[in-house]
């Protein structure tokens, strides 16, 4: 039997959920990036990190993913434990109670329950059309299972936070800037023909002020992010020594800048709470007036010899051209997608490690 030394990482966060990166200081944030750097390593030269043998989460989407799905469900078989992929349509629907329909329904109290008495932790994805386009929705269904599931719970995106996107995203910018305070961060509204949920660029302005960047938020009129997260970056940066600041100009927001993330985010006044009705139509029409905030290289020419960040799917010749998104020197796309591995490897094995003494 091949002896394995286990890092004092396993366990060290034993039972908590991660639902979102500003539950956490920035040391803690910062001792996953390390754990996930060494995940890296380790993966780099299929060293085994079977750090969670006969572990089990439960991965339950509500919505479709290329990224996320696949690299937990790498990521656990990379740890020695395993994966359940659980479609909500396919068992009774994990609902809130306000939601209940006979036999088609079970209430997340009892489904969080249940799964908790057969594995170790379950993660959730659910925003957009499973959250019913009232934002807020998705998160409160996460932080519902949070409430009654005896394992920990991990938010895989809802419609205020995508934590693990955002552990990905800061890793590739300090893999690039290994001190990022003071480097000049654009989280920046991109075009798309779909409607896209406010989380990335929501995790990407905590995560960015967490690390003491200089964070400036670019966006058209009527693209604002949540009130509550605006505080939060804000708190971030008087806290942690960055600066934060919203401008309504692409052009001007990427002068200089040292990493830029133009994505596209969906418009909020037309859904719930900030509308009456869901007016997805209403909110199409108003984001096509912005084809122009488009990522091209003429953009990236403005910026400091800046990197380009997206968390993937971009919607290519919309949120970037392909000659930006496939750019050699300057593009961390894939180095993100990839990222994601490490990151919630790191996480999974310090929340469901076995706590050492
Ligand atoms: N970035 C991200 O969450 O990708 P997927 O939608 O493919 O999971």
């Amino acid at each position: 039997m091949i002896s394995m030394t286990i890092p004092s990482y396993v366990g060290s966060m034993a039972g908590k959920d991660f639902l979102n990166t500003n539950d956490y200081t920035q040391k803690e944030i910062a001792a996953i990036l390390t754990a996930s750097d060494d995940l890296k390593k380790k993966f780099r030269r299929r060293a085994s990190t079977e750090y969670l043998p006969g572990r089990t989460i439960f991965l339950l989407f509500y919505n479709r993913s290329l990224r996320t799905r696949n690299s937990f469900e790498a990521g656990i078989y990379h740890l020695g434990g395993h994966a359940h992929f659980l479609s909500p349509s396919d068992m009774y629907t994990p609902t809130l109670p306000e939601d209940m329909v006979p036999y088609q329904t079970e209430a997340i109290a009892d489904v969080g329950r249940v799964l908790s008495r057969y594995g170790d932790a379950i993660a959730i994805r659910v925003y957009g059309d499973a959250a019913k386009w009232v934002i807020g929705r998705g998160h409160k269904i996460i932080e519902e299972f949070a409430r009654w599931s005896n394992v920990p719970v991990l938010n895989m995106e809802d419609d205020v936070y995508h934590p693990f996107q955002a552990l990905a995203d800061m890793k590739s910018i300090l893999e690039v800037t290994p001190k990022p305070k003071g480097k000049k961060f654009v989280v920046s509204y991109a075009y798309s023909g779909g409607l896209k949920p406010l989380a990335v660029p929501q995790s990407c302005v905590l995560i960015g002020t967490q690390f003491a960047m200089d964070v400036v938020l670019a966006h058209p009129k009527g693209f604002e992010l949540e009130d509550s997260l605006i505080k939060s970056a804000r708190e971030n940066s008087d806290r942690y020594g960055g600066s934060f600041e919203v401008v309504n100009d692409m052009k001007e927001a990427f002068k200089d800048a040292d990493f830029v993330y133009p994505k596209a985010w969906s418009p909020k006044s037309f859904v719930p709470p900030y509308n009456i009705t869901v007016d997805k139509n209403g909110a199409s029409e108003y984001q096509d007036k912005f084809k122009d905030w488009k990522c091209t290289q003429e953009m990236m020419d403005l910026t400091n010899k800046g990197k380009y960040m997206h968390c993937g799917p971009a919607d290519r010749g919309q949120e970037a051209t392909d000659d930006v998104i496939d750019n050699q020197t300057y593009s961390l796309y894939f180095e993100q997608a990839e990222n994601r591995l490490h990151v919630q490897k790191a996480v999974m094995a310090m929340i469901m490690g076995s706590k050492r003494r």
